[in-house]
């Protein structure tokens, strides 16, 4: 799978996530994610309507790092902050996310984070992209299963915002 070209980013990525910024509520879409003691750009967070294959409905929840900063548990704590707002603050009912089988960092973040894998999915091409064949899982997390089991369980420290 090859990534976007330069003109794609310009004509059409970059102004969908601009778009955000008008088109969502308050709380919702990307945010940077940044070291705290740098203050460097990690990557970023996102939660916003959900419209992956796989989902249907809730609030998606969704997170990409640069590789310099895998493996120090800063997309858990982005991905915990973000869960933390919806509930909290959005009063949303239920954060929602997929993620490749293969792709088992994004799935112990999300399990980290207290959602629950509810099915698996195959794309119709699943040759697209290797590991494809695997399928994707869909996970979820309910207002209520936060509030009982995860709102107050002790967050690990990590070192980003
Ligand atoms: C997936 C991604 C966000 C994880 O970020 P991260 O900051 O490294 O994640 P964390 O450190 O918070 O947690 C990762 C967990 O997965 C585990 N893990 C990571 N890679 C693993 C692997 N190959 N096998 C088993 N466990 C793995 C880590 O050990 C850690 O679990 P632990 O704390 O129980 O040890 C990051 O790798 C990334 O941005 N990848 C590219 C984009 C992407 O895949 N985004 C998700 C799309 S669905």
């Amino acid at each position: 799978m090859q990534p976007p070209s330069p003109t794609e980013v310009e004509s059409k990525i970059l102004p969908a996530y601009l778009r955000e910024y008008h088109e969502l509520a308050d709380g919702l879409g990307s945010f940077a994610a940044v070291e705290k003691e740098t203050g460097q750009l990690a990557g970023r967070v996102s939660l916003r309507p959900a419209n992956s294959y796989g989902l249907t409905g809730g609030t998606e929840l969704g997170y990409r790092l640069y590789p310099a900063f895998w493996g120090r548990g800063l997309a858990t704590e982005g991905a915990r902050a973000l869960i933390a707002s919806a509930f909290e603050r959005l009063h949303l009912d239920r954060v929602v996310a997929t993620t490749m089988a293969d792709n088992v960092g994004s799935w112990r973040v999300l399990e980290k984070c207290g959602l629950r894998r509810v099915s698996t999915f195959y794309y119709p091409d699943a040759d697209r992209m290797p590991g494809a064949e695997h399928g994707d899982f869909v996970y979820e997390l309910t207002r209520r299963d936060w509030t009982r089991q995860v709102k107050h369980e002790p967050a690990a420290p990590a070192s980003a915002s």
